[in-house]
């Protein structure tokens, strides 16, 4: 693997390795000594553009964890706001002898501009690029979701015949685009539930069913609900009349969290508007994943940077060791 931008391009093998390989890695969290040798002397920076907690410290953890060496350079108080571009940026990092990049950036397509534009040698990972895409998010979505239906009999399994629901500011959101592909390959049925005007105007060629009522959707018994936060910072119109108003009709609430069937879970990315697309009863009842998700996301990661820097020179039960 060279770069993961995107889960549009990802085939099933490729998925699949990923999160096989995330399994392995997630083994040896489970041990009292919890770092591995395998990328020593590596360099990854952490490239952010955006805020980010929980995304920049699970990237610099599994890095770590790794054994890798992890420059974070966030770009609020650099030279970025003094006005350097990407690319100066770039050619800076690769003078520093970079071996691969995780971007975060508030514009579509970032990522891949660095990744095609030759100012780099790194591997690139898109840790999140303005609404478009947030792989690593899906592979450690789908990833929580196999666990939970699978246990430790996961490794090869896809989800055929999963049903996930995917909740709320679609509009806005790189988590939703990106899981709907992942999920989709990995043969999950997906399903859309938004208010109508956070709904992207042409998703003809998704491969979804769009819903308008969450009690429809609910009612329909999905496997996961996945919550996605209100994006308020990317919205420049009033898209709801109030927060009262949005939480009433598509926030997940007590009720609502009640009328699931009994063995399916609640997802959300973080961070989460409690109150708002959720509620407390349902962010800390037994079927909130938010705290597997959180700790997966660092084996994905881990998974992500292991074939990217070691994959192509190692074969991937080396990870294990040591
Ligand atoms: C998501 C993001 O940044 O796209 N958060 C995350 O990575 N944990 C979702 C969000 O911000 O709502």
């Amino acid at each position: 693997m060279r770069n993961l931008l995107d889960t549009t391009s990802l085939t099933l093998e490729e998925a699949l390795r990923i999160l096989d390989v995330a399994e392995d890695m997630a083994d040896t969290q489970r041990r009292e000594v919890k770092k591995l040798p395998t990328l020593r002397g590596k360099t990854i920076v952490n490239l952010f553009f955006e805020d980010s907690t929980r995304t920049r410290i699970s990237f610099e953890a599994a890095a770590k964890r790794l054994s890798a060496d992890v420059i974070n350079f966030s770009a609020k108080g650099s030279s970025v706001s003094k006005g350097e571009s990407l690319q100066d940026t770039a050619q800076t990092l690769q003078a520093m002898g970079a071996d691969a990049v995780v971007i975060r950036h508030g514009a579509s397509g970032a990522p891949r501009t660095l990744a095609t534009s030759g100012w780099i040698t790194a591997g690139v990972v898109n840790a999140g690029d303005g609404t478009h895409e947030h792989p690593t998010q899906a592979l450690l979505d789908a990833f929580t979701i196999r666990k939970r239906r699978f246990g430790d009999a996961s490794r090869g399994k896809t989800l055929d015949g999963v049903r996930v629901a995917i909740v709320g500011d679609i509009l806005h959101s790189r988590v939703a685009r990106s899981n709907l592909w992942l999920l989709h390959t990995l043969g999950a049925e997906v399903t859309l539930v938004a208010p109508p005007t956070l709904v992207p105007q042409d998703v003809s060629a998704w491969p979804a069913r769009i819903l308008y009522d969450l009690d429809e959707a609910i009612a329909s018994g999905p496997d996961a609900l996945m919550m996605l936060r209100i994006q308020s910072e990317r919205m420049n119109a009033a898209y709801f009349p109030t927060e009262r108003e949005y939480a009433r009709r598509w926030g997940l609430d007590a009720a609502r969290l009640a009328a699931l069937p009994a063995d399916s879970i609640v997802m959300h990315p973080g961070p989460m508007n409690r109150g708002l697309e959720i509620s407390a009863e349902a962010a800390d009842s037994p079927r909130a994943t938010m705290l597997e998700q959180v700790a997966n996301g660092v084996s994905v990661r881990m998974a992500v940077l292991y074939l990217l820097l070691a994959g192509d020179r190692a074969e991937h039960a080396g990870a294990g060791e040591g």
